[in-house]
């Protein structure tokens, strides 16, 4: 890269970032004024949120079943904040009532093919669109009514964002380093590499979104961005 950009920031880019920015802007085209659902406030859902704060969505609506993830989705541009244990009505259905007949666009960022059917039952008849991202580590089979497809929704997937990397990256970087884009706060934490252990506990229960490790400088092996 021509510019120089923070070793740490680069790593962050490197995945969750402009993957999910790809997922709003490339993917899913996110227009003005529109609906969007977001399943999974981690640093993808957030950074979808960033995404479709940025293409100017009127609605932002995010899933999350920890509530700690409220205020910090707020300031990547979640409008309403939704904790599925709050309410004994089917997700969906909330998702129908608060965005008047479902979302233009959903996102699942969790890695539960459960909710990729959720994620498309909460979209609208005739043009919502489905973009999953996570990575479900069980039961890989999606399941989902015909209907909902042959009523006009899609089920699409976004890996890495559809960014071409060597001539789309640098801008991206570029958006960053003038302030247009938020990156920073998605690092919560800074860690030695001695209290890994607190790392791998702080992102098991959630309060972590991305922690940086500082790995020992060993003799003759500069680390790099030093
Ligand atoms: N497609 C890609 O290119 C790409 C890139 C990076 C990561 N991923 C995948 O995206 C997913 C999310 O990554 P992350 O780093 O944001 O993860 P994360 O664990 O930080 O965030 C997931 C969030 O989902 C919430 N959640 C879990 N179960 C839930 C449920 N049933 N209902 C509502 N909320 C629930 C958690 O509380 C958490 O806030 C992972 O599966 C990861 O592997 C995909």
């Amino acid at each position: 890269m021509e510019f120089s950009c923070p070793f740490l920031m680069e790593m962050v880019f490197s995945i969750p970032h402009h993957t999910c920015l790809g997922a709003a802007w490339k993917v899913a085209n996110i227009s003005e004024g529109s609906k969007v659902v977001i399943f999974g406030l981690g640093t993808v859902g957030l950074s979808v949120a960033q995404g479709a704060k940025m293409r100017g969505a009127s609605q932002i609506i995010g899933v999350d079943m920890m509530q700690e993830k409220c205020e910090k989705a707020k300031a990547f541009g979640v409008t309403d904040f939704l904790n599925p244990k709050d309410t004994d009505e089917p997700i969906p259905q909330v998702i129908n009532r608060l965005t008047g007949g479902g979302a233009d666009y959903a996102f699942e960022c969790i890695g539960d093919t459960g909710m990729v059917t959720t994620a498309l039952q909460s979209c609208c008849d005739g043009w919502g669109l489905t973009v999953t991202l996570g990575v479900p580590k069980q039961k890989p089979e999606v399941t989902a009514h015909f209907g909902l497809l042959l009523n006009g929704r899609t089920l699409t997937g976004s890996l890495f964002g559809g960014w071409k990397p060597k001539s789309e990256i640098p801008s991206l970087v570029e958006m960053y380093l003038k302030k247009e884009i938020k990156l920073d706060d998605l690092i919560t934490h800074t860690l030695p590499f001695k209290d890994i252990n607190t790392a791998f506990d702080l992102m098991k229960n959630g309060t972590c979104l991305r922690c940086v490790i500082h790995m020992p400088e060993i003799e003759g092996f500069p680390m790099a961005g030093n």
